[in-house]
């Protein structure tokens, strides 16, 4: 007779049967740096989680290395915004002087460059805007630029997250012909025009100034074009997919998996991690028993990499046998 409780008997036969892990080396970290010196500014809508000036990123970089959390997912906050968001593209910006520091201390650890606008725009778009229209065609240019500069810097990877039609062909096109022909694009494909950002945009800086980002990123309701999205990034030369959020996505996650061959990353985003952080912190769920649940979801989902607020406790929890 079938009895599926057999299995279950033993935590050393549980382990055995046991179809999906977390691993250290799938985790990927975000981290903010901002302008200025000697700041380590607590996010108060994320708790655990700082913005860094270049000269003190060190303490939190330590951290990282030291729980073999393989990649860093970089964010800039710039004393300076305008209206196309130069900061994004300036040799001597906030991301590119972090990574070249970044690189000089830690040449093996791996450098994904977030490239949009919002966060250097005194709009908060992330898109050039003309008449209140935010503009597609005359954004990407920037983009490509953005992309250029921080492989130029050191940057690993690099990782569209503007949601504009073509990037992803046109800043592969770009990094080709300066060269970064070996420099990977991660695509954030599926970006739902999600609520789950909202510390982000504390953290980042990237509230936008008016309006909402509707017409860029996509209808929460959507799946099957989020399918349209993913095959069009591939199309244009996309090396990973991103999915983001995550949480309330596992669908999007489990039918890109379905039906495309190419690498998945789940973007466990800021409001999932701020929601987690607050029941724990009134007492109110076991934080390590909710964080690993909903971290084996996506890969159960069909994710590969995880980009979490919570890499390094998780690292941590891992290393100790305590998860
Ligand atoms: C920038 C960007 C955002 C996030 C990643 N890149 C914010 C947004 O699109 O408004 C969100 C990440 C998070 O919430 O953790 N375009
Ligand atoms: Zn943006």
């Amino acid at each position: 007779m079938e009895r599926t409780r057999r299995l279950r008997q033993t935590a050393a036969l549980r382990s055995m049967v046991r179809e999906n892990h977390i691993r250290v080396e799938e985790l990927i970290y975000p981290l903010f740096v901002i302008d200025g010196k000697d700041i380590a500014e607590p996010v108060l809508s994320m708790p655990g989680i700082c913005q860094y000036s270049v000269d003190r990123m060190k303490e939190e970089l330590d951290r990282v290395v030291l729980a073999g959390i393989p990649a860093i997912l970089i964010f800039g906050i710039p004393d300076h915004k305008d209206e196309v968001g130069s900061g994004a593209y300036d040799e001597n910006g906030i991301v590119q002087r972090a990574i070249r520091q970044i690189k000089q201390d830690y040449p093996d650890l791996i450098v994904i460059a977030d490239v949009c606008l919002c966060e250097y725009t005194s709009h908060g778009h992330c898109g050039l805007i003309k008449d209140g229209i935010i503009l597609n065609d005359e954004t990407l240019p920037l983009l490509c630029a953005a992309a250029v500069s921080y492989a130029r810097a050191g940057a690993d990877i690099v990782a569209p997250s503007d949601m504009m039609d073509k990037r992803v062909g046109a800043i592969r096109e770009a990094l080709d012909k300066e060269g970064f022909t070996y420099t990977p694009v991660m695509a954030y494909s599926a970006k739902f025009a999600s609520g789950y950002y909202g510390p982000f945009r504390d953290a980042a800086h990237s509230a936008p100034g008016f309006g909402d980002r509707k017409t860029y990123q996509m209808d929460p309701a959507n799946g099957r074009e989020a399918m349209r999205e993913v095959e069009e990034d591939i199309a244009e030369g996309a090396d990973m997919i991103i999915a983001k959020p995550a949480m309330a996505y596992l669908d999007i996650i489990k039918e890109i998996r379905r039906k495309f061959n190419i690498p998945i990353v789940a973007y466990n985003v800021s409001g999932e991690y701020a929601m987690v952080k607050a029941a724990a912190e009134k007492g109110w769920i076991d934080e390590k028993k909710i964080v690993m649940e909903n971290l084996i979801g996506m890969k159960r989902a069909g994710a590969d990499m995880i980009i979490t607020y919570h890499a390094l406790e998780v690292a941590e929890w891992l290393k100790k046998g305590e998860v």
